[in-house]
């Protein structure tokens, strides 16, 4: 169940206060593989010590966090990945974990730890294994099962690329007989794309919209896709240009933090290279609101986060019988 303390700190948000309720943290921006889309791997960046990060999630729980996402690069490939994520069990936030999940030795002792965890997965073996590797499928889909019998709540993610919008029905076959859910996102393009891109990376707005319907109309079928209609439909609509028309919380209800302890409210603003971001000093003496003043400088996104999110802060009462009815059935927050 939704701790009623969230809801209280939601709607203290919605009425003008600024709680970094959700943080995503990126502990590395360090990973063994190379997805060619990938706009976080390698940025070259100093990382925060163990104690430091424990310094960092103290002073969040005072600052209200709830939930907690270790996120990267390759979250994994911290070797104090378990003792971090214990910490900050202890500070009594709820733990995600984003991942590849390839570690299963990892994976097992993070099992008693984490809440919930979203692993990356191809719509088939093949794509998967031309970015993660031979045997790479075989073993993200075993830390799924695993994770999910030690009752942590599992979502795959699958971002739209022109080869995974073409084998939708294998990837609906796959979390169908495994009981895992999956939640999509369109493919981001940054400035860092335009020289390496492949060009037949992205679909056409045809192929994303038949994909879209596609995915629409399995939804309508079975509860394993995770990503809720109102999400899909907008961005049916306006990927790949066009800003979705509405609020955006993001530095008032959550934050990204880099893995040199720099606080930005979106990972897009990380990765496009604006300089607007807070520090953790900054945050207690200035306080956590003025890191959404900077929220000037937004292009929009598509990031199925941050968008769900903003669906259900811009429509509470409407997305709350929504919401309720979810996490009474144990489902992901915005199915
Ligand atoms: C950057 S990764 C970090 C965590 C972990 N290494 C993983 O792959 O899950 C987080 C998520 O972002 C997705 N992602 C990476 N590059 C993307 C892009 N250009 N557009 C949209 N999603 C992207 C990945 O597929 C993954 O689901
Ligand atoms: S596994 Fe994650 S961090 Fe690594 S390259 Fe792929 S998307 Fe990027
Ligand atoms: S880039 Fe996306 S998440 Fe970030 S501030 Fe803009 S709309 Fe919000």
């Amino acid at each position: 169940m939704i701790p009623i303390n969230v809801l209280i700190k939601a709607l203290g948000v919605k009425v003008g206060k600024s709680i970094p309720i959700m943080v995503s943290h990126h502990l590395t921006y360090r990973c063994p593989f190379n997805c060619e889309f990938c706009y976080r791997k390698e940025i070259p960046s100093e990382e925060m010590s163990t104690i430091q990060i424990k310094e960092l999630m103290k002073k969040f729980s005072e600052l209200g966090t709830v939930y907690w996402s270790l996120n990267g690069g390759e979250p994994l490939i911290r070797e104090d990945i378990i003792e971090i994520a214990k910490f900050g069990k202890n500070c009594g936030f709820k733990i995600n974990l984003t991942t590849s999940a390839i570690d299963k030795k990892k994976i097992i002792l993070l099992s008693e730890i984490l809440d919930f965890s979203e692993i990356s997965l191809s719509s088939t073996e093949a794509i998967h294994t031309k970015l993660k590797g031979d045997g790479s499928y075989k073993k993200t889909l075993e830390s799924a099962k695993l994770l999910k019998e030690k009752g942590v709540k599992v979502a795959f993610m699958t971002v739209l690329t022109k080869e995974n919008i073409k084998h939708l029905s294998t990837l609906f076959d796959k979390v169908r007989e495994l009981e895992i859910g999956v939640n999509f996102q369109p493919l981001a393009k940054y400035q860092k794309h335009l020289s390496n891109f492949p060009a037949d990376y992205e679909p056409t707005k045809e192929e994303f919209v038949e994909g879209i319907d596609l995915i629409i109309s399995e939804k309508k079928r079975n509860s394993f896709i995770f990503t809720s209609i109102e999400y899909l439909e907008m961005i049916k609509k306006f990927w790949p240009d066009k800003k979705l028309p509405m609020k955006c919380w993001a530095g008032k209800i959550s934050c990204n933090i880099t893995p040199d302890g720099k606080i930005f409210p979106c990972c897009n603003y990380i990765v496009s290279g604006v300089n607007a971001y807070l520090t953790l000093n900054e945050c207690f003496k200035k306080d956590f609101s003025c890191l959404s003043e900077s929220l000037n400088f937004c292009k929009g996104c598509y990031f199925n986060t941050n968008v769900e999110v903003n669906i259900i802060m811009n429509s509470v009462l409407k997305s709350s019988f929504r919401v309720g009815k979810n996490l009474i059935m144990g489902k992901w927050i915005w199915n």
